[in-house]
């Protein structure tokens, strides 16, 4: 019987990995500008991490998680956000007492939650996620949302909407939830199961509920942005002033609650806004988690980051018809004529890949024409002839695939002929 991929994941299959590499390498490229350095956390943490840190109320950890024991009966959880393991990592290697602080930085991992596999939702994704740690500046929360948006810009995305809000300190939020928990619960047994549950565990996740959403009592909700203390109200009004003076367009949306239960001060997503597209079109989320350090065992730490999933940008991209700038090269291909020229080639080749060159030869046995086939096909740059005239003649010939011009050239001047030709 023919093993089948689980579901909810994917091969990346060559003709994809090549997008996946581009996208990665400007993701790399602009955290240079931005001065974030790389972090690699290990694929499974203690579940424990995850518990704690994104919350026992949350779906992820009710329902998503890949929670496992080990061979020493350890529970041990695949990463399901790439938060919790960057702030446990924080924690266990002092980072807060670095020179250059605040700490800044950013993954490209897999990430995995048990959910109904669908377009654009995975059981296996790839976030691009970045992570500020020891500042509690209105402009990180700013540079964070433009970090995003400047690389979906830069892969030509287009139509994006960027929903931001506050869900200012513990203070402000105390006071929304008991006036949330009063206009909710006369009537939360019209609500959904989960909403039901979230009234007393978190009842902000009433606001977003996928099920609920046109419920009359979402609409008349009282806001989050009416609740905000002095403190909070400047710091999310400082983080607009930011976004505008780098012009970065958001939309003020005081239903964002977000999933995770780290947030406090600003959220944001960042939504693909193309006509079907569906469901699962927000490309990015993230804000502001204060608390969290501390409430892993660090010190009072504040910080603030985003994930980005990958899987997501690259439908989003080919749902706009973007086409990726990715090159494909082959400088050579060896055409053999014989037995003893193609015992040359294998020579030939190393030394032409040790001199920087891309090649490819024959494996086949196939007849020279259709080597020739061949490295059209490849798009080679130079066809590089030898027969048994060649070989006894210390050269090669030569053809130029632009030109259609072809040389005899000595193979120990070849590497320098085909530089000049580079
Ligand atoms: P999140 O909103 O759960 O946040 O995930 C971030 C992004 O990952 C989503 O916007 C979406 O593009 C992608 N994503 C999530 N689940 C799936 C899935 N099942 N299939 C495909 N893509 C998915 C976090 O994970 C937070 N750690 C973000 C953060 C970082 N907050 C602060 N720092």
């Amino acid at each position: 019987m023919v093993i089948q991929i689980p579901r909810g994941t994917q091969d990346i299959l060559p003709g994809q990995s090549e997008k996946w590499q581009y996208v990665e390498q400007v993701a790399r490229d602009l955290c240079r500008l931005y001065q974030y350095e790389e972090i690699r956390t290990p694929m499974f943490e203690s579940t424990d991490l995850f518990v704690r840190g994104v919350g026992d109320t949350t779906d992820i950890v009710q329902k998503e998680m890949y929670t496992f024991p080990d061979k020493s009966d350890r529970s041990l959880t695949l990463r399901p956000e790439g938060t919790s393991p960057v702030v446990r990592s924080y924690i266990g290697n002092k980072m807060h007492g670095h020179v250059n602080q605040p700490v800044k930085l950013f993954y490209l991992a897999p990430v995995f939650r048990y959910e109904r596999p669908g377009a654009g939702r995975y059981r296996q994704h790839h976030q691009f996620g970045a992570e500020v740690l020891g500042s509690e500046d209105p402009a990180v929360d700013a540079e964070m949302i433009s970090l995003a948006v400047h690389f979906f810009e830069t892969l030509g995305l287009k139509n994006l909407r960027v929903a931001v809000n506050s869900l200012g300190d513990t203070e402000s939020r105390m006071q929304y939830r008991q006036n949330l928990v009063a206009h909710f619960e006369s009537r939360i047994g019209e609500f959904c199961s989960d909403c039901q549950r979230r009234l007393e565990q978190n009842p902000l996740r009433i606001l977003d509920c996928k099920v609920d959403q046109k419920h009359e009592l979402i609409a008349t909700a009282p806001s989050i942005l009416d609740h905000l203390n002095e403190y909070s109200a400047d710091y999310f009004a400082k983080v607009q002033q930011y976004l505008q003076a780098m012009g970065v367009e958001v939309v003020i949306d005081a239903t964002l609650v977000r999933g995770l239960d780290y947030y406090n001060h600003t959220v944001f997503e960042v939504m693909f806004d193309s006509q079907g597209f569906g469901a699962n079109a927000t490309l990015s989320g993230g804000g502001r988690y204060n608390g969290l350090v501390e409430q892993l065992g660090g010190p009072p730490v504040s910080a603030v980051g985003f994930g980005l999933g990958l899987e997501r940008l690259l439908l989003a991209l080919e749902a706009e018809g973007i086409q990726l700038p990715i090159e494909k090269t082959l400088d050579c291909y060896l055409v053999s004529f014989g037995e003893q020229a193609k015992d040359e080639t294998v020579k030939l080749l190393h030394q032409l890949r040790k001199a920087g060159f891309s090649c490819e030869r024959d494996y086949l046995d196939k007849k020279p024409k259709a080597q020739l086939k061949a490295a059209d096909r490849l798009g080679a740059k130079y066809v590089i002839m030898i027969g048994d005239d060649e070989i006894t003649a210390g050269t090669v010939s030569v053809k130029n695939m632009q030109t259609t011009e072809q040389e005899t050239v000595l193979v120990k001047d070849l590497v320098e002929f085909l530089k000049k030709g580079a």
